[in-house]
């Protein structure tokens, strides 16, 4: 198994460190698999004068896997759109064709108190989002500034999904609720948007496929609304890009940090990219206390989705828990009664229960 390493910008390279630190002891216990770093996003500027280096795209596209931390920062906010750091990771899974995002948002129960919610609301919460990854008005042609009818000038972006992408993200979705609780939700904006009329006309016919998933449809800003509300009530939830990135951010907020999830961005053929579905942290860089425990919990995501080591990743999944289970807490998830520890701390406590 080879795995590119792109630890990126910000908290990158402190939480990338401590999920190959948990990888190296699996290699140590027979798993075998081969680790290469490259520099990406702000870090591949400064290396190369572009966020997505083309010995690094070679890396990942040759790996069968990457690991990612995250991307970005003040230092870089300046600069045109194309240099940006976050063109870097939008570039990667357009070139790996990584169109299907599995971000799962779960409560551990050490961690209910930690939640801005009421505990009745989020206890057992345990959701899967599935963003599509490669289409939408993230990729939409054309986009830009021009001047309008009325000589002002405007900026703008253009939306629109595909049938064949429509298409193969409800499967995920479909085949994801499949394995779980069978329940799908569709989110659109069908009462505005055409691209969501054509996108949720779409998901029906493929419906026809799973008469055992109750499909559901929900406008995205009620969808918002009921993921504060009653948000165990989701299982799956499938949709587009722009909806994916908004939603999954909300969702990941339910489980006290989203510093605690990982995500998987697969191709057609299962190879994927994993990163935390965070940021770069710029605030919090180079202090040695960010949760390392999205990116752990990534890796272990890599091992069930890309090389089908069920074992593996559940041996790690459990040692997250444990190291919860102890008592210790990041920042993020601290609260009173429980030990704060560091990014290398919480490493060192996964790496002991496994
Ligand atoms: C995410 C991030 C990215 C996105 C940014 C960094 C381009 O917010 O992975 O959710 O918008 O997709
Ligand atoms: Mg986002």
């Amino acid at each position: 198994m080879k795995i590119a390493v792109l630890a990126g910008d910000g908290i990158g390279p402190e939480i990338v460190a401590q999920a190959t630190k948990v990888l190296r002891v699996l290699a140590k216990d027979g798993l075998k698999l081969e680790m290469e770093e490259a520099p990406f996003g702000g870090a591949g500027f400064d290396a190369s004068g572009d966020p997505l280096p083309a010995a690094s795209l070679k890396l990942a596209k040759e790996a069968d896997a990457v690991l990612c931390g995250a991307v970005g920062g003040p230092k870089y906010d300046a600069l045109p759109r194309a240099q940006r750091p976050e063109q870097g990771i939008l570039r990667i899974r357009k070139e790996l064709g990584l169109f299907a995002n599995l971000r799962p948002a779960i409560m551990y129960p050490e961690l209910v108190g930690a939640s801005s919610l009421k505990p009745e609301v989020v206890s057992g919460l345990d959701i899967m989002i599935i963003r599509e990854l490669t289409g939408d008005i993230y990729f939409g042609e054309p986009r830009g500034r021009r001047d309008n009818a009325r000589g002002e000038r405007e900026g703008f972006d253009s939306m629109h999904y595909a049938e064949s992408e429509i298409r193969r993200i409800a499967e995920v979705g479909f085949l994801t609720a499949m394995k779980r609780g069978k329940k799908l939700c569709s989110v659109d904006k069908e009462n505005v948007l055409e691209t969501s009329r054509f996108w949720r006309e779409i998901v029906i016919d493929v419906a026809k496929k799973y008469p055992q998933v109750a499909l559901s449809h929900m406008y995205v800003d009620n969808a918002a609304m009921q993921l504060v509300r009653n948000p165990k009530q989701f299982d799956v939830i499938v949709t587009g890009n722009m909806f994916g990135d908004i939603l999954s951010d909300e969702a990941s907020m339910l489980t006290g940090s989203i510093g605690m999830l990982p995500s998987a961005s697969l191709d057609a053929n299962s190879k994927g990219l994993y990163e935390p579905s965070h940021g770069s942290a710029p605030d919090i860089a180079g202090k040695g206390i960010a949760n390392p425990l999205a990116t752990i919990l990534s890796s272990a995501m890599m091992l069930r989705y890309t090389f089908n080591q069920d074992e593996w990743a559940y041996r790690i999944e459990a040692a997250v828990k444990s190291a919860l289970a102890q008592g210790l807490r990041t920042a993020d998830i601290y609260e009173a009664g429980t030990k704060k520890v560091g990014t290398q701390e919480m490493g060192d406590a996964v790496v002991a229960a496994l």
